[in-house]
């Protein structure tokens, strides 16, 4: 069956966010999500995000739009955007690290899944119940949520990798876990589309890739501009590499794009 026919997710019998980037990965051979993060004030913002979809698309599976892009631009452009990554066979995540109240979370992926997007980054800090209710929620609209579990910023520790005891946990009351730990856990549990854990922080990425047996699918960002490399990233247990200002500040974003797909698919699918 015809790819963007399985992927049209108006279909009465749709196809959940997960299946879909992953015929995309397979059918593009790509696990490639490109972060589109202009910088400040750039002119034509929407000719420069398009452009950019409409070029690479090709050897990509997904975009991740930030507020880079999602504050300035109206919501018809939003609308028309991601209406062009549509065609280009690519899932579009909206990267707001959501993190509220179920009511504020609820509108806002309302608004997001008719803008387009196909899934929302979510910060499990908001709780297993309230995470449940949103996956329910983006999933009642055929999105989906991936969680925040470990971030590739210098600064993860302070926050994903403090100890804490988690009353949710079948472990004696004094038993401390990191809070990626129990993140991960509450994931696994709300059934998330995927998590995030950065690309170059190994030695989680390594504990919780064991834990997970490939059970969710790891979304790594933190590659090559934040110090991550994307061989260890993969053989650590990384399943799509978001890659954001090194391609895109690269003088050819095209042949940087190509020139790291096919190192993956050389030294890891063939
Ligand atoms: P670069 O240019 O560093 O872009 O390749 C990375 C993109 O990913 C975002 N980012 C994260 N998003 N969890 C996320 O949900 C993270 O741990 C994380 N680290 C980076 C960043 O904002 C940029 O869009």
């Amino acid at each position: 069956m015809n790819v963007i026919h399985l992927l049209n997710y108006n279909m009465s019998t749709p196809i959940p966010y997960s299946e879909r980037i992953d015929i995309l990965r397979k059918d593009k051979q790509s696990n490639l999500i490109l972060a589109i993060d202009p910088k400040y004030g750039e002119s034509n913002l929407f000719g420069y995000v398009f452009n950019l979809i409409t070029k690479l698309g090709k050897y990509l599976c997904a975009i991740k739009l930030n507020f880079h892009v999602i504050l300035p631009l109206s919501f018809t452009e939003l609308q028309r955007l991601n209406l062009a990554a549509h065609r280009e066979r690519l899932q579009i995540m909206a990267d707001i690290k959501l993190n509220d109240i179920p009511n504020t979370n609820n509108v806002t992926i309302q608004y997001l899944h008719s803008m387009g997007f196909d899934s929302i980054i979510v910060n499990p800090f908001i709780g297993k119940t309230n995470l449940e209710s949103t996956v329910n929620f983006a999933h009642s609209l055929n999105c989906g949520i991936i969680a925040l579990v470990y971030m590739s910023h210098s600064g993860a520790s302070e926050g994903f990798g403090v100890s804490v005891v988690n009353p949710l946990l079948d472990t004696p009351s004094n038993t401390q876990s990191q809070f990626y730990n129990v993140f991960y856990e509450n994931s696994k549990i709300c059934k998330v589309d995927g998590i995030v854990v950065g690309g170059n922080k190994l030695d989680v990425l390594k504990e919780l890739a064991s834990k997970n047996k490939k059970n969710i699918p790891i979304y790594s960002p933190g590659i090559i501009t934040q110090g991550g490399n994307i061989e260890s990233a993969l053989e650590c247990g990384s399943d799509y590499l978001i890659i954001g200002r090194a391609i895109i500040n690269s003088s050819d974003p095209l042949m940087e794009l190509q020139n790291i797909n096919k190192f993956i698919n050389h030294r890891f699918y063939k």
